[in-house]
């Protein structure tokens, strides 16, 4: 069994969101199954689909009316950079850290999703916001000032421990 496995819980009634989740759920349970010939090409496959999967979430952001440095954005910013390493240093032969990195995320993925995530899809239902035409169709809804938390009950700062050794 993966560390992480798919679940109704995590959806949030938006399709393409829904989608992509689900597809990194089963991307990262393949580089945790890879093998040692085989989990480079997971690690970047995941990560590609990563940079595109937050690309698309901060594009939500910002068309409705999230500051760019909102704290999601940049929480997505710093867990790519750190994918991003694992890719550096696994092409180096590193492939523990590549593995460890696999383990945290299976820990980070259902935080994020139930928080961050969550109180976009909210926010994004709320506007009426069409994921697929970028069309607003409450704009009436939409705040007045520029949101630079995560729109939830509380912001999160959870990350991969490696955070912390990545940044220091
Ligand atoms: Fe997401
Ligand atoms: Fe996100």
């Amino acid at each position: 069994m993966a560390a992480l496995e798919w679940s109704n819980d995590f959806v949030l009634n938006l399709p393409q969101m829904d989608d992509t989740h689900h597809e990194f759920v089963v991307l990262l349970a393949a580089v945790e199954a890879a093998s040692e010939t085989t989990v480079m090409p997971a690690w970047q496959e995941l990560v590609a689909h990563t940079e595109a999967h937050f690309n698309r979430e901060d594009r939500w952001m910002v068309e409705t009316r999230f500051a760019a440095s909102n704290c999601h954005s940049t929480q997505h910013q710093v867990v790519l950079e750190i994918m991003q390493k694992g890719a550096e240093e696994g092409s180096q032969g590193n492939l523990e850290m590549v593995r460890q990195m696999a383990r945290e995320l299976a820990v980070w993925f259902p935080q994020h999703a139930h928080s961050m995530d969550a109180a976009l899809a909210t926010h994004l239902h709320r506007v009426g916001y069409d994921t697929v035409t970028g069309v607003v169709h409450k704009p009436q809804a939409l705040p007045v000032a520029e949101i630079h938390g995560c729109a939830g009950d509380s912001c999160s700062d959870t990350e991969p421990s490696s955070v912390a050794s990545a940044t220091a």
